[in-house]
């Protein structure tokens, strides 16, 4: 849990805690309570808001039993316990809602377990040994207690203000903030980046220091280059001057995702598409591209261009098509289904047009998707924030296993993609005017 440590009230720290939202949830606790020599009396009701509000001006006790019950939304709330339950507390949440996506995301938010209710006594003294067990381990810093492989996405708009940095941003603020991934956001758009503006950040001068020299590029300089937007976000962006050009052959952009691998766990790279053709080495080591693209024609025709890229020159990427400010129906120019099938496969996430939210998050100077928190439209971007840590896994396992690694930059951009670009004629006749 996230809350500063406060050593001095280590000692005041109770041995078990339990919060919950009825009478019958605290009769199936209080017995196995004292069977483990902890007092009854600790079983409090109030469910998880009572456990915010009590931790925040109280220690933290070694096991944390907490009722999601009343909650709206388990996994936000879960945070706002992280963020007033200190280190070192073993947390076991309990509810009515019988999802193992649900069970997945607070074990990665950090709960040890999920019990569903009502409580099953067996459970639930397996439960409370296994986080007694937990509480005893020898301590391991949290980094080396679990080799996680490193996930790499780069994020690339089919054209300009599709919502390229937008996503990147709260991808990349997910990933940090939810998945608790330490995370780097390298915003490639060297003139015109926004992942600092986004972030209500400046972003130095560390990225054009790195292009321009980038034999210094090594750890210690992207510890001091970085701008840190929480404990594990950071963030290279740059506003380079626009009275001269940027003279590189890319290897600064490589180094720096060579040196991001080593420092952080997530490295999120907004690409811009010119990339591609400039840069194709880039695409290397990413794990997982997320196409952002629109419900347009133009975009529908760039969307089949870089997918046939990605196919072409890295068919090892992981690509993930995510429609981004689409409006309703009647106001669309191409429809889903048609974009669909031009582009001769599903879209994998898609986020609807909402202007106010956007504009929120542009002045206060935070990622749509934490501005979004609530908001039913935006709840699929958390999952497949998630699901990218698994696309990055199942990678890596895959390299393990030793499977051989096309590098990009072999076969020239767009080859392969001629026969998918007939297929734009099809949208042609579809778009009002157009029909012949
Ligand atoms: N789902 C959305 N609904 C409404 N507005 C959105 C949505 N997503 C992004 N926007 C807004 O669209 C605009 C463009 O977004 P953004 O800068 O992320 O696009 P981009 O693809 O990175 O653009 P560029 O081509 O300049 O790099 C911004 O004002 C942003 O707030
Ligand atoms: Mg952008």
């Amino acid at each position: 849990m996230n809350a500063p440590w406060n050593p001095a009230r280590t000692a005041q720290r109770d041995p078990f805690v339990a919060f919950v939202c009825d009478d019958t949830t605290a009769e199936a606790i209080r017995p196995i309570a004292t069977e483990m020599g902890w007092a009854a009396e600790k079983v409090n009701k109030g469910g998880l808001r009572n456990a915010v509000q009590t931790l925040s001006v109280s220690a933290s006790p070694n096991i944390l039993f907490v009722d999601l019950s009343e909650s709206g939304d388990p996994l936000n709330d879960i945070n706002a316990l992280a963020e007033v339950c200190e280190p070192g507390t073993v947390v076991i949440a309990a509810g009515q809602v019988n999802d193992v996506r649900l069970y997945r995301d607070l074990v990665a938010s950090g709960i040890q377990d999920y019990l569903l209710k009502p409580l099953n006594p067996d459970q639930l003294r397996e439960s409370l040994s296994g986080a007694q067990t937990a509480l005893n381990a020898p301590r391991v810093p949290e980094s080396a207690a679990v080799e996680r492989p490193h996930c790499a996405v780069a994020v690339i708009g089919t054209r300009g203000g599709v919502g390229a940095s937008t996503l990147a941003t709260s991808l990349a603020w997910l990933l940090s903030s939810r998945s608790k991934r330490t995370t780097a956001l390298l915003d490639l758009d060297i003139h015109f980046g926004t992942g600092a503006l986004a972030l209500d950040l400046e972003p130095g001068r560390g990225l054009t220091d790195a292009i321009e020299n980038p034999s210094r590029i090594d750890g210690l300089f992207i510890e001091r280059a970085m701008v840190r937007a929480s404990d594990t976000l950071a963030v290279l962006s740059a506003e380079a001057p626009i009275n001269a050009p940027i003279i590189t052959d890319g290897a600064a952009f490589y180094q720096l995702q060579e040196e991001m691998r080593g420092a952080f766990e997530c490295t999120v790279v907004d690409l811009p598409r010119g990339m591609l053709v400039n840069h194709p080495h880039l695409i290397s080591d990413i794990q997982v591209a997320v196409i952002a693209t629109e419900f347009t024609l133009a975009s529908a025709r760039d969307t089949i261009r870089i997918l046939a890229w990605f196919k072409s020159n890295a068919p090892q990427v992981k690509v993930l098509v995510v429609a981004n400010r689409v409006q309703v129906a009647a106001q669309l120019e191409i429809s889903r289904k048609d974009f669909e099938g031009s582009i001769e496969r599903k879209v994998d996430l898609l986020l609807p047009f909402e202007p106010k939210v956007a504009s929120q998050a542009a002045k206060l100077g935070k990622p749509l998707a934490e501005v979004a928190k609530g908001n039913k439209a935006f709840a699929l971007l958390v999952e497949f924030a998630s699901g990218l840590l698994a696309c990055a896994d199942v990678d890596s396992a895959a390299d393990a296993k030793g499977r051989g690694k096309a590098k990009a930059g072999g076969a020239s951009a767009g080859a392969g993609g001629t026969s998918l670009l007939g297929k734009l004629g099809a949208i042609g006749a579809k778009l009002p005017g157009k029909k012949k």
